[in-house]
């Protein structure tokens, strides 16, 4: 069930959606890049006119690497006999063939493979399925202004269906993020244990809401709950992760990440996001555990290459994974019966003005606030906010911790080192 390449049901699902592949400053910088998203080996690049293209990373004339394409005005040549291609996928040019035997426009005849790309929240997202294709969702974080915003990838050596049973999963926060953590690098005291969870579908996923035993029902934890996002990304207001299944057995994981700048850096537009990609092992190649997101990484990789659940033995906290596979066995019906959409897509442009989603604390983003204040109301609900490091993973580059700083106010604009 978990296998995505073409033809497969859960790969003809998965194509029924957007998904996001690279940050727009990875490709404006590279001009060209490597691309393998569903099983499918493809070029993303950036012409000299600024549209963005997706196409078969072998040429269709004799099979070259396109990744040594020569980007043009309005498109990308094979830098083998210089076939040239529009980010549509048709051929503009063959320049022997255009000479030798003009009259056959031969050009016109030959159409690369090409997925229509779009630009949104510093990502670049493609869709692979049939036409006519829905819209990319505009989940309303990215409506939020004033914000420092950055793209962090990983690439994680397993199937993407392990990684994203982890946004349905309550429980592992006690154990791996709370007690694992103080057992690697604290007092070694467990943290409040979970008494009671609740899983429940919408429109766009699954919410899971918990009660520990230093919590109530009036808190956001239960009363909001935290988002299994549809069908392959964990939702938590200020960051959203995505499971973008590159073949059966790795997985790009995406972070888009929101930091609200403090009140005297208002008003902030970020004229480029930064992107980076963050290591899943150290220099002696043993998996880093330091970060929350590559504890998550370490679960996942742990499981299998493609976890073999026929040898799960479930419980009351998997009622989440439960329900979520159940919602995949669904949505793949539907799709392969051909009747309908399967649910979450959005293609009414108004809806899509802003997609509001369940958000523990959205003030802490949302609202005109100094850096100390949003951290003291941030430290009230056990969040760390705003501090000097990335938080969720491990590798943040020294530019853009330098970018954030300074976006953030915490070095001034001039400043070489940061703290
Ligand atoms: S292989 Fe690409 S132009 Fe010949
Ligand atoms: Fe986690």
């Amino acid at each position: 069930m978990t296998q995505v390449g073409p033809g497969t049901p859960m790969g003809e699902l998965l194509r029924r959606y957007w998904h996001p592949f690279a940050a727009i400053s990875e490709v404006d910088e590279a001009g060209i890049k490597p691309v393998r998203l569903l099983g499918e080996n493809l070029v993303a690049f950036r012409a000299k006119n600024g549209a963005y293209g997706l196409i078969d990373r072998q040429c269709p004339h004799r099979r070259a690497d396109m990744l040594h394409g020569i980007i043009e005005d309005d498109g990308v040549r094979c830098s083998y006999h210089g076939w040239c291609f529009a980010t549509s996928g048709q051929c503009l040019e063959q320049p022997f063939e255009d000479v030798a035997n003009p009259g056959a426009r031969f050009r016109d005849k030959i159409q690369t493979k090409a997925y229509p790309v779009e630009a949104k929240a510093g990502m670049l997202w493609a869709y692979l399925g049939p036409q006519p294709a829905p819209l990319v969702p505009n989940w309303e974080p990215f409506t939020w202004e004033n914000g420092f915003q950055q793209i962090v990838f990983a690439d994680i050596p397993c199937n993407w269906f392990q990684c994203q049973e982890n946004s349905c999963d309550p429980v592992h926060f006690e154990w791996m993020h709370r007690n694992w953590s103080s057992v690697l690098g604290g007092d070694g005291r467990y943290g409040p244990t979970h008494l009671e969870l609740s899983f429940e579908e919408f429109e766009f996923g699954h919410i899971y809401r918990r009660v520990r035993e230093d919590t109530d029902k009036d808190n956001p934890h239960w009363t909001i709950g935290a988002t299994a996002l549809w069908p392959n990304a964990f939702f938590l207001g200020d960051h959203i992760e995505w499971r973008v299944p590159v073949d059966d057995e790795n997985t790009l994981s995406i972070t888009w990440m929101f930091h609200r700048v403090p009140s005297n850096r208002e008003p902030f537009v970020q004229p480029r996001i930064p992107w980076w990609k963050g290591p899943v092992k150290d220099e002696f190649g043993n998996w880093i555990t330091s970060h929350v997101m590559n504890q998550d990484i370490v679960a996942w990789v742990g499981q299998g290459t493609i976890a073999d659940r026929t040898q799960e033995h479930l419980g009351r906290s998997d009622l989440g994974i439960v329900m979520m596979r159940r919602a995949f066995e669904k949505a793949m019906k539907i799709v392969e019966s051909g009747e309908g959409d399967p649910m979450g897509l959005i293609r009414d442009p108004q809806r899509n003005t802003c997609i509001e989603m369940p958000i523990k604390h959205r003030e802490l983003f949302t609202t005109s606030m100094t850096l100390e204040e949003s951290r003291r109301l941030g430290d009230s609900i056990q969040y760390r906010l705003n501090r000097p490091d990335y938080q969720h993973q491990v590798g943040q580059p020294d530019e853009v911790k330098r970018e954030y700083q300074i976006a953030m106010g915490m070095i001034p604009e001039d400043a070489t080192e940061t703290i």
